[in-house]
C-alpha cells in the first residue's frame, strides 16, 4: 500500500485526456498533473530540448513526492523516456505511444492513419514500432497541423477547430483507412470534429489514453504500491508557465470530470 500521488506530465492541457483515464480507472489514486505550458507545443522541437524538459518535469514531480509518473505525453516519450527510466530506475515510469499495433492487428482494410506531431511521427520510437507491428499494413502518417494550440488555447470547440480538422482528415476519406489512431494527447480533444467530418464512415477512432490506464493499474498492483481503497484522492496541478494557465488546467480537468464522456 502507498497513499502517495502518482504524478502526470505532458507538454500542456494533452494529457488531461490521460489523467481522466486514471481518474476514472483508479478512483484512489491521488494524481499531481504537470503541464508545461512554458515550452509548449513540443511538437516541432529538438529532440535534446524535448528530453531537457522532460527531466525538468519528472525532477519536479519526483519533489512533490511521487510513486510513479505516467509521461502523458507522445512526444515527450519518444524523445526522453529511456534516459528517464535510466536515471529514476527505482520509479515506474510509464510512456505513451500512438496505438499503431492494436490498429493494425484489427484492420480489416490493411490500411490506416496514424496522426500525431512531427517530431513523434519522425522518432525512432515510432519507427521501430511501425516497423514491428506494421507489417502488409500500409500506415499512413499525418500530422495533426495547428490542433495542440487550438486546445491549449481553449478553441477546440470553434468553427476555427472544425476547419483545421476537415483539412487534416478529409483527405484521407478518399483512402480505405479503417482506423486512425491518435498518436498525441491533446488530438482526444478535437475528437467531435474528427467524428463529424468521418461521417457514417466504418472508421474507428483509436487512442491511447485507457490502455495506459489499464497499464499504470498493473504496474501498482505488480509493485504493491497502489493506493488504499478507501484513499481519499487528491488531485493537484501544477506548471511551468504561470498561474493563470495553472487554474486553466484546473478549471479544464473539472469540466473534463463535469462532462463524462466528452473526450
Ligand atoms: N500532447 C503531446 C503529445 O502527446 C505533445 C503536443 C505538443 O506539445 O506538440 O504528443
Amino acid at each position: 500500500m502507498n497513499n502517495s500521488p502518482i504524478g502526470v506530465y505532458d507538454s500542456g492541457f494533452g494529457g488531461l485526456s490521460v489523467w481522466r483515464e486514471l481518474r476514472r480507472m483508479l478512483p484512489s489514486e491521488s494524481l499531481v498533473y504537470l503541464g508545461d505550458g512554458k515550452n509548449c507545443p513540443y511538437g516541432g522541437r529538438r529532440r535534446e530540448d524535448i528530453e531537457r524538459f522532460a527531466f525538468a518535469a519528472v525532477e519536479r514531480l519526483v519533489a512533490e513526492g511521487v510513486k510513479m509518473v505516467v509521461v502523458g505525453c507522445n512526444t515527450a516519450t519518444t524523445a526522453a523516456v529511456g534516459a528517464l527510466r535510466e536515471h529514476w530506475s527505482d520509479m515506474p515510469i510509464v510512456g505513451l505511444e500512438p496505438a499503431v499495433k492494436p490498429a493494425c492487428l484489427t484492420s480489416r482494410t490493411r490500411r490506416i492513419a496514424v496522426l500525431a506531431t512531427k517530431h513523434s511521427l519522425a522518432s525512432d520510437m515510432f519507427l521501430a514500432t511501425a516497423m514491428r507491428y506494421a507489417e502488409g499494413v500500409d500506415v499512413v502518417k499525418v500530422v495533426g497541423e495547428g490542433f495542440v494550440e487550438l486546445v491549449e488555447e481553449d478553441r477546440e470547440e470553434s468553427d476555427e477547430a472544425m476547419a483545421a480538422v476537415r483539412h487534416v482528415i478529409e483527405p484521407l476519406m478518399d483512402s480505405s483507412i479503417d482506423k486512425i489512431v491518435l498518436g498525441c494527447t491533446h488530438y482526444p480533444f478535437l475528437k467531435p470534429h474528427i467524428r463529424e467530418v468521418i461521417g457514417d464512415r466504418d472508421i474507428e477512432i483509436i487512442d491511447s489514453g485507457e490502455a495506459v490506464a489499464r497499464r499504470v493499474k498493473w504496474l501498482l498492483e505488480r509493485y504493491d504500491i497502489a493506493a488504499a481503497e478507501d484513499n481519499v484522492a487528491e488531485c493537484r496541478f501544477l506548471s511551468f508557465a504561470d498561474e493563470d494557465y495553472r487554474r486553466r488546467l484546473e478549471y479544464k480537468a473539472s469540466k473534463i470530470l463535469a462532462h463524462g464522456d466528452a473526450l
